[in-house]
């Protein structure tokens, strides 16, 4: 199967880290999203050991939690010793709800507003990520009016093309995020920040894409910034200490999808920046990358239960699930490719074709068209694999439809660290007139 977390049981039911999938959908109802804490913390530790040992002792991962934020992740990032990305002062406030040291969190966003920064520095953010000349100094201004110098990362655009659909690619020139280094709007940031008083400029920035397979964007990438380093270092006296490469390793969605070995991959990164390193007579930086996808895709995956069979003579077939793109919304938007098996009837043929449709009324709310599998029925266990990442995070209450429970697994032992939302939940924030 598509990861090593995933088998049959000898009731012909598919298991997660070890536990039957059919009998939590009993247990805590469907749309259920389950996870596998030792996959997340397997995937952590793989970042931070190798980057501990392939960069400076003191790099290390952060863990992008725009891909999955609850409090429960914040514990597993703290408890493997790794820092956190975070864009909002929601994903701020969870974090420190959590316990963690925000002191290795960084705060990125392209649209921060004053009060998030107000908030953010309150919360002990340890750096900001900055987009534009504007947005630094604005939190320079805050920052003085605080009494803190803060510091900062600026987002630099490589100008990279990673391969990768279209809306989570990042690196170009023309991309929302960060300033590029084509038309030397880099350059001129740099020398701002350095001159503003409550900032402590740290080095740079940069984030391709997401989902990329291929390696050489990110060596691209890095060398790119190596030579901007080297370049500013030279032009204004100024060296980074910190160099964030940014997240986007892929997962396997399908049996298509190529392994990544993610440590063979650092350490060819690293290969590349200390010989360049040692080309242009900087000191190596500390390294941090920010991987969101390949710490959860795989520790997750999303359990429904099947509906109604339409069959369209000599045209299609759909089988309706109890969720969609409430709680993954990937294939609407992205066409992504996923792995959906029935999770009840795992030795029986796979011959029937069919289009796993959403409940919501819209016709765009597929979550994967043309699916082989035994021919489904009512209440049977639908279950979508790979839904770690921005698909809890992504959920909407489109429909009115509440948003699902998320049960871990640790040690075989299943508890919930999200719970199922009510309908009732869904209203609070509703007046009574
Ligand atoms: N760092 C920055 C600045 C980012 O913008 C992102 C992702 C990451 C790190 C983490 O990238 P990852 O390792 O997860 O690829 N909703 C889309 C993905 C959007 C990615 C946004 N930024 C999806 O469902 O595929």
């Amino acid at each position: 199967m598509i990861c090593n977390n995933l088998s049959v049981n000898e009731n012909n039911h598919l298991t997660l880290a070890g536990v039957d999938t059919v009998e939590m959908a009993k247990k805590y109802g469907t749309p259920l999203m389950l996870m596998d804490e030792a996959k997340i913390r397997e995937k952590c530790s793989v970042y931070r050991e190798a980057m501990k040992e392939y960069f400076t002792p003191d790099s290390m991962p952060l863990f992008a939690s725009k891909a999955l934020s609850f409090k429960y992740i914040y514990k597993i990032a703290n408890s493997e010793n790794i820092g956190i990305d975070c864009v909002s002062a929601g994903e701020i406030f969870t974090a420190v709800k959590a316990g963690f040291p925000m002191e290795k969190a960084y705060f990125h966003g392209n649209s921060k507003t004053d009060d998030e920064i107000r908030f953010a520095i309150n919360s002990g953010v340890g750096h900001f990520v900055c987009d534009s000349i504007e947005e630094v100094s604005v939190i320079d201004e805050i920052a003085g009016e605080m009494n803190v110098r803060q510091k900062v990362l600026l987002r630099i655009t490589p100008g990279i093309d990673p391969h990768t659909h279209k809306k989570i690619s990042t690196g170009s020139v023309d991309s929302k995020f960060g300033v590029a280094i084509e038309t030397k709007q880099a350059y001129e940031l740099v020398e701002k920040t350095l001159k503003l008083e409550n900032i402590e400029l740290m080095g740079y920035h940069c984030h391709i894409g997401s989902q990329i397979f291929e390696y050489d964007p990110f060596c691209d990438a890095a060398r790119i910034m190596l030579k901007f380093i080297a370049d500013t270092k030279e032009m204004f006296g100024f060296e980074a200490k910190e160099l964030n490469l940014g997240g986007g390793m892929g997962v396997r969605y399908t049996e298509e999808d190529p392994e990544i070995d993610y440590a063979a991959n650092i350490k060819g990164i690293a290969d590349i920046i200390k010989e360049l390193c040692a080309e242009y007579g900087i000191t190596l930086p500390k390294i941090l990358m920010e991987p969101g996808r390949s710490i959860v895709a795989d520790a997750g995956l999303t359990l429904y239960t099947a509906g109604y069979l339409k069959e369209i003579t000599g045209l299609k077939n759909y089988i309706s699930i109890d969720g969609g793109m409430t709680d993954n919304p990937r294939f609407t938007l992205y066409q992504s490719p996923y792995t959906v098996l029935l999770a009840n009837r795992m030795n029986e043929e796979k011959d029937y074709k069919c289009t796993v449709a959403g409940r919501c009324c819209e016709s765009g709310d597929i979550i994967q068209e043309d699916v082989l599998m035994p021919k489904p029925k009512r209440n049977d266990t639908i279950a979508v694999l790979t839904t770690g990442a921005y698909n809890y995070a992504m959920a909407s209450h489109y429909n009115k439809v509440p948003k699902p429970a998320i049960v871990m697994i640790k040690d075989k032992e299943d508890f919930v660290v999200v719970k199922r939302e009510t309908i009732e939940d869904m209203i609070s924030n509703e007046v009574d007139f």
